[in-house]
C-alpha cells in the first residue's frame, strides 16, 4: 500500500518540504509553510468518497455558541449605528475613502472613546508620526485618552507589539502605509495589501482583537485599493463626502454583524467629526420660497427614513442634442422619467437642457422618488413652483401609473415630523396623523392635482418638442 506523503507546503507559491522552515526558499515569504498530509497520486480516484480522509466533525446548529461576546460601543452614535451597535471583538473592519475625507479623524476619535471606556487600544500609525497624531488629538480634545501608538512600519513587528500588550482594539492607519517584510513588491502594492490583509485577519481572529483598518481609495484604479480586501474582512465601510461640503456619509457596504446599506452621517467641524442625528434637516435645503423645480420626497437609507429634495432646472439648449445632467439620480432613470413625463404627462422636455440633482449630495437608490423627480421636472419645464409644504411619494410605471412604495408610513411620519403639511401618494396609502394625503393613480392625476396639467407646451427655441429625435442625448453624471 502506498505511503501517505507528509510535509509542509508554502501557501503562497506551493513549494514543499519535509521539514519546517520559517522562510520559504521558493518565494522568500515568511511563515507561509503549512503542514499537509495526502495520499499518493492514483489512489484517490479508486477510493470510495470519504473513506480514507479524516472525517470532519458535525455540529448541530443549535449547539453552536451564539454571539455572546459584547460589542464595544464607540459612543459615537453614527459610527455605532453603521457598525450595527458597536465593534464585535475579533472582527476585522475596513474603513475606505478618498484621502482627506476624515478616516484618520474618525479612527482617532473612536480609539480615544474606546480607551476612555476602559479598553486597551493601540494605533499603528503608518501615515503620520506620533507627533502629528498627538497634534490631531489635541485638536480633537482627546490627547489625554490612554491610547498607545505604534510607529513601526513593519506590520509583523507592530502586530507582535500589539499582541504582547494584549490590546482589545487595534487601529491600523492605513493599510497602504504598513509593510510586510520579505515581499518583493513595494508598500501599498497589490501583493503587499493582500498579504497585510491576510496577516491582519489572522491576527484579529487569532487573538480576538477587534481590528480597524483604514484604506485609501485609489483614484481610478481601485484594484490596488481597499476593494482588494473586501472579500476578506468582516465589515466594509466607505466614507464619502456630500457635494464636497462638510457632510460626511459613512456607508456600510458589507457587514457580517449588522445591516448593510446603513448610513451614518457626520459633519466635519473644527473639533473633528460630529454625529448628525437629525439627518433629514441636514438634507433638506433651506427652501427658496416659490422656486420652481423643487420637490420633497422621503427615502429609506439603511434603517431610517430621510427627507430629501429633488431639484431640477430646465433651460433652452444651445445644442442640437440637449443635455441631460444628473447628480444623485441614475442617468438612465432620468431619461426614462423624462420619456414618461413627455408621453404620459404631456410635458415634453424637447430642446431644453435638463439638470437634476438631489439635495445634500445623496444618491437616490430606489424608485420611490420617481414621482418627486417627475414633478420637479414638470415644475422646472413650466417654471411654476409646486405647492409649498407638500411632499411626493411613488414609483412610476412606463404606463404612467403611480405604484406603492415600501415603508410608506415611516416615510410619511418623518415628513410630518419635519412639519410638512401634505403629501401626494399612491392610491391605497393609509392615512397618517398630521399630513393631508392626496392619493393619485397616475402621473397625469398628480400633475392635475398640483396645477401642472393642461398648460401649453413650453415654447422651445429650436425644435418642435415631440418630434425632436432623442437618440443623440448624452447622459452626464
Ligand atoms: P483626515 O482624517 O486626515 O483624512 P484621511 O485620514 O481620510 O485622509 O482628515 C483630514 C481633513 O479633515 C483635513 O482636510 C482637515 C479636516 N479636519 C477638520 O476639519 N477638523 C478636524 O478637527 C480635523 C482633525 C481635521
Ligand atoms: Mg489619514
Amino acid at each position: 500500500m502506498p505511503r501517505t506523503e507528509r510535509g509542509y507546503r508554502c501557501s503562497s507559491c506551493g513549494w514543499t518540504t519535509v521539514a519546517y522552515v520559517g522562510r520559504c526558499p521558493g518565494c522568500q515569504a515568511w511563515n507561509t509553510l503549512e503542514p499537509f498530509a495526502e495520499a499518493p497520486r492514483g489512489t484517490a480516484a479508486s477510493r470510495r468518497p470519504g473513506a480514507a480522509a479524516p472525517a470532519a466533525s458535525l455540529v448541530r446548529l443549535g449547539d453552536v455558541e451564539g454571539d455572546t461576546a459584547e460589542r464595544h460601543a464607540t459612543a459615537i452614535p453614527e459610527f455605532d449605528r453603521v457598525l450595527g451597535g458597536g465593534i464585535v471583538p475579533g472582527s476585522l473592519i475596513l474603513v475606505g475613502g478618498d484621502p482627506g475625507i476624515g478616516k484618520s479623524t474618525l479612527m482617532l476619535q473612536a480609539a480615544a472613546s474606546l480607551a476612555r471606556g476602559g479598553l486597551r487600544v493601540a494605533c499603528i500609525c503608518g501615515e503620520e508620526s506620533p507627533r502629528q497624531v498627538r497634534m490631531r488629538a489635541e485638536r480633537l480634545g482627546v490627547a489625554d485618552a490612554p491610547v498607545d501608538l505604534i510607529a513601526d512600519p513593519s506590520l509583523d513587528a507592530a502586530l507582535a507589539a500589539a499582541e504582547s500588550a494584549g490590546v482589545d482594539v487595534l487601529v491600523v492607519d492605513s493599510i497602504q502605509s504598513v509593510t510586510v517584510e520579505g515581499l518583493e513588491s513595494r508598500a501599498g502594492g497589490p501583493a503587499q495589501l493582500a498579504e497585510a490583509g491576510a496577516r491582519l485577519l489572522a491576527f484579529a481572529k487569532g487573538t480576538g482583537t477587534a481590528t480597524l483598518v483604514t484604506g485609501h481609495v485609489t483614484k481610478g484604479g481601485e484594484v490596488a485599493g481597499p476593494k482588494l480586501l473586501e472579500h476578506l474582512v468582516d465589515v466594509v465601510l466607505y466614507f464619502e463626502s456630500a457635494e464636497g461640503g462638510v457632510l460626511r456619509l459613512l456607508r456600510a457596504v458589507k457587514n457580517r454583524f449588522g445591516a448593510t446599506d446603513e448610513l451614518g452621517l457626520f459633519e466635519m467641524t473644527g473639533a473633528g467629526l460630529q454625529s448628525v442625528e437629525n439627518a433629514s434637516a441636514a438634507f433638506l435645503a433651506p427652501h427658496a420660497p416659490g422656486a420652481s423645480g423643487c420637490a420633497i420626497t422621503a427615502v429609506i437609507e439603511g434603517s431610517r427614513p430621510l427627507a430629501v429634495e429633488v431639484q431640477a432646472l430646465a433651460v433652452p439648449s444651445a445644442l442640437a442634442a440637449p443635455r441631460r445632467i444628473a447628480a444623485g439620480i441614475e442617468p438612465a432613470r432620468l431619461h426614462l422619467l423624462l420619456a414618461v413625463l413627455a408621453r404620459r404627462g404631456g410635458i415634453p422636455a424637447g430642446a431644453l437642457d435638463i439638470v437634476a440633482s438631489v439635495s445634500g449630495g445623496l444618491r437616490l437608490r430606489d424608485t420611490s422618488a420617481d414621482l418627486a423627480i417627475c414633478l420637479a421636472l414638470a415644475s422646472a419645464i413650466h417654471d411654476r413652483p409646486l405647492p409649498a409644504g407638500t411632499a411626493f411619494l411613488g414609483e412610476l410605471a412606463l404606463s404612467g401609473a403611480v405604484r406603492p412604495v415600501h415603508q410608506a408610513s415611516r416615510r410619511l411620519a418623518e415628513l410630518a415630523r419635519l412639519g410638512l403639511r401634505g403629501a401626494v401618494v399612491p392610491a391605497g396609502t393609509p392615512a397618517i396623523e398630521g399630513l393631508q394625503l392626496t392619493r393619485v393613480a397616475s402621473l397625469a392625476d398628480a400633475l392635475e392635482r398640483v396645477g401642472l396639467s393642461g398648460l401649453p407646451v413650453r415654447a422651445v427655441p429650436h425644435h418642435d418638442a415631440l418630434q425632436q429625435p432623442q437618440r443623440g442625448e448624452q447622459a452626464d453624471q
